[in-house]
């Protein structure tokens, strides 16, 4: 944790112009600053950075956010690096503050260990690169496997010599805890004195997001006979194998780049892509995909194409991590390679192109390779096609129905034709797994159904109605009227603000982040401290940011219009803000009135016990009520 103080100590030294500008080239067009955006490919600059609101925004892609989102998004950070990036920048101290000793303990054991592994990775490249051993046993064999000096440079491969104790006793030379040796997995206790581990192995350092060396691949020259071909770092507090993705570091920035990301299983299959030109891969190690995994790619790209050997094992691994890449909404594609080769043979075979090619021509979806691999064992029996029409309609189901529902259409036609079932009988059979699903994971009940056909079906003021669609949109503008509004007065001695929460307390927003900042704008409106935009900007954490700097207006937005023609005096703004504000609360004011009656409407329906039937046709003439308020006062302002 770092001290609430030191985090405003950072903030209040940020200076977005000078932190982007690290990035990306800026050129200054009157109050903001234009340049290419990073986070899509552009010929003309739409990226947009305003110094005065601290925040930037593409009108390309639609990224927006302070410096700290930036850092964020365009160097992976989380929240605490990119803090602790800025405060190294401009000399802020940071101590951190920890909740409890065991934190504290944990905190100092990575520290650690991220020390020690730096030392380590030195001395085995020192050995690699400037001992005899290293050169003639070590380095011949990796230029035989056709490393060059830049691939052994970029991935920092080392050597440990045969001797022994050659890294235990430079390492406790250095003053290095025995624990913490012995927690690296690179040295064992034997006879009481610690002895190397990866004696006459080439070592792979793997590195986490940050570039930070955080354990070790160790192989064996030549063929394993006796030994195990690879020693890997045990778990411990900055090793941890779920989480680790090999070559990352490495491969991010190209992933991006090709908004692809392929997986492969070794480590000299991704050092081999790299050194072919094929910079995207990275390595799961050989173990199936977990979830975490996913989210790190899912970072950088939507799109996995999962590249390993054609063997049965290598097929069931890429199978069984299906259902979680499709949860997480990747597009996951699958290449098989040949028989008896692997991605580092057979693109050493191909050269660069002919690779690329064939990945591109074997790509197969996912779900429809699995449906093939499965029809394939079901061959005639008919009690197991129908399992595999099961397998498939589950994998399909897990597509978002709400996000992905095109995609999902997309499968069940394909799928039907394969499986040789009627369409709409396998999109039946989706959403009743669907549901289930939903039923099993949400204990709450389901509220009832509220689409717009249902709110609207039974009300004529369709013109009104039209502006009911947007409710997301609705949402936003009222917190961005309150934002950069609220302060300013309404009437003889009250605040736009209010006027706001007086219309609206009884209606909580219907997006949680939205409401998280109505709820505490409020809080701080009433305790008179005039919340504003800064504050939401800096102050309630990473997501609320990006959201309000999406949200905040950039100049020529606005005035695209008439208004850049013709200066609106200030009365004439004050009763466009007047109207603009009047308008938004009351818009989302009856869409929640109708949400509201549509519910009443249902229970009413249902009710049995003549008391709660009276109650509640009383609430519905109440709402009848101020659905009707709402709606003349919209009439009045909806001028449009
Ligand atoms: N692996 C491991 N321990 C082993 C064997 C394999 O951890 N005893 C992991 C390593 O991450 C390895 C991956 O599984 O990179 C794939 O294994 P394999 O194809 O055998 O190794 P490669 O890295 O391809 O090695 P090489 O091409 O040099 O044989
Ligand atoms: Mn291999």
């Amino acid at each position: 944790m770092i001290k609430p103080e030191v985090v405003q100590q950072i903030q209040q030294r940020i200076d977005i112009i000078d932190v982007l500008g690290d990035f990306i080239k800026l050129k200054k067009r009157g109050t903001n600053y234009l340049g290419l955006c990073p986070f899509h490919g552009e010929r003309t600059p739409s990226f947009t950075v305003s110094p005065v609101k601290e925040i930037y925004k593409c009108f390309g892609c639609g990224k927006s956010g302070n410096t700290i989102t930036f850092l964020m998004e365009h160097e992976k950070f989380s929240y605490v690096e990119a803090l602790k990036w800025l405060a190294k920048r401009y000399g802020i101290e940071i101590e951190e503050e920890f909740v409890t000793d065991e934190a504290r303990e944990q905190y100092q054991q990575a520290e650690s260990l991220y020390v020690v592994n730096k030392f380590a990775q030195t001395f085995y490249a020192q050995q690699l690169l400037e001992t005899e051993e290293g050169i003639n046993i070590a380095k011949s064999y990796l230029l035989e496997r056709g490393f060059t000096n830049d691939l052994i440079q970029q991935f920092q491969v080392g050597y440990c010599p045969t001797s022994g104790n050659a890294f235990a006793t430079a390492a406790l030379a250095q003053q290095f805890s025995k624990d913490i040796l012995l927690k690296t997995g690179m040295v064992v206790e034997r006879n009481g004195s610690l002895v190397d581990n990866y004696r006459g192995r080439i070592i792979f350092p793997v590195t986490g997001v940050n570039g930070k060396v955080i354990g070790f691949g160790a192989r064996v020259i030549g063929k394993a006979d006796k030994a195990p071909k690879y020693i890997n770092t045990p778990e411990n507090e900055v090793y941890v194998k779920s989480k680790i993705l090999y070559g990352l570091f490495q491969a991010r920035q190209a992933i991006d780049k090709a908004d692809e990301c392929l997986l492969v299983e070794g480590y000299t299959d991704v050092t081999a892509l790299h050194g072919a030109g094929i910079e995207n891969a990275v390595a799961s190690g050989g173990t199936s995909l977990t979830v975490d995994q996913l989210r790190l790619i899912k970072k950088y790209t939507d799109n996995l194409t999962i590249v390993y050997d054609g063997d049965a094992a290598g097929v069931k691994a890429a199978l069984r991590g299906l259902g979680m890449a499709l949860e997480e909404r990747l597009n996951v594609r699958l290449v098989l390679i040949p028989d008896n080769e692997d991605p580092d043979s057979y693109v050493k075979k191909l050269g660069k192109e002919a690779f690329q090619q064939f990945i591109q021509t074997h790509k197969k979806d996912i779900i429809l390779f699995q449906l093939e691999v499965l029809l394939k064992e079901a061959g005639n029996d008919l009690v197991k096609r129908n399992e595999v029409v099961n397998q498939v309609a589950e994998s399909i189901s897990k597509l978002s129905q709400a996000e992905d529902f095109t995609k999902m259409q997309g499968y069940v036609k394909q799928s039907a034709v394969l499986l040789k079932v009627e369409e709409s009988d396998l999109l039946n059979l989706v959403n009743k797994i669907k549901r289930a699903t939903a039923q099993k994971e949400q204990k709450k009940p389901t509220p009832a159904p509220d689409t717009l056909a249902d709110i609207t079906a039974d009300t004529p003021e369709t013109e009104v109605l039209s502006f009911l669609q947007e409710n997301e949109p609705q949402q936003r503008n009222i917190i961005r009227l309150l934002l950069e509004h609220g302060q300013e007065p309404w009437g003889d001695n009250a605040k736009v603000a209010d006027y706001i929460f007086m219309e609206l307390d009884d209606f909580a927003l219907e997006s949680e982040t939205l409401d998280a900042i109505y709820l505490k704008y409020r809080e701080l409106h009433s305790q008179h401290l005039q919340p504003d935009t800064r504050h939401f900007l800096y102050n309630e954490g990473p997501e609320v940011a990006k959201l309000v700097s999406d949200i905040t207006v950039f100049v020529h937005e606005v005035s695209k219009g008439w208004e850049q023609l013709m200066p609106t005096k200030d009365d004439a703004k004050q009763a466009q803000l007047q109207q603009d504000v009047v308008s938004s609360v009351h818009l989302y004011r009856l869409r929640m009135i109708k949400k509201f009656m549509k519910q009443t409407f249902v229970e009413i329906e249902q009710e049995q016990d003549e008391k709660s039937l009276n109650e509640k046709l009383l609430l519905y003439t109440e709402l009848k009520k101020l659905e009707r308020e709402s709606t003349q006062i919209l009439g009045s302002v909806i001028v449009k």
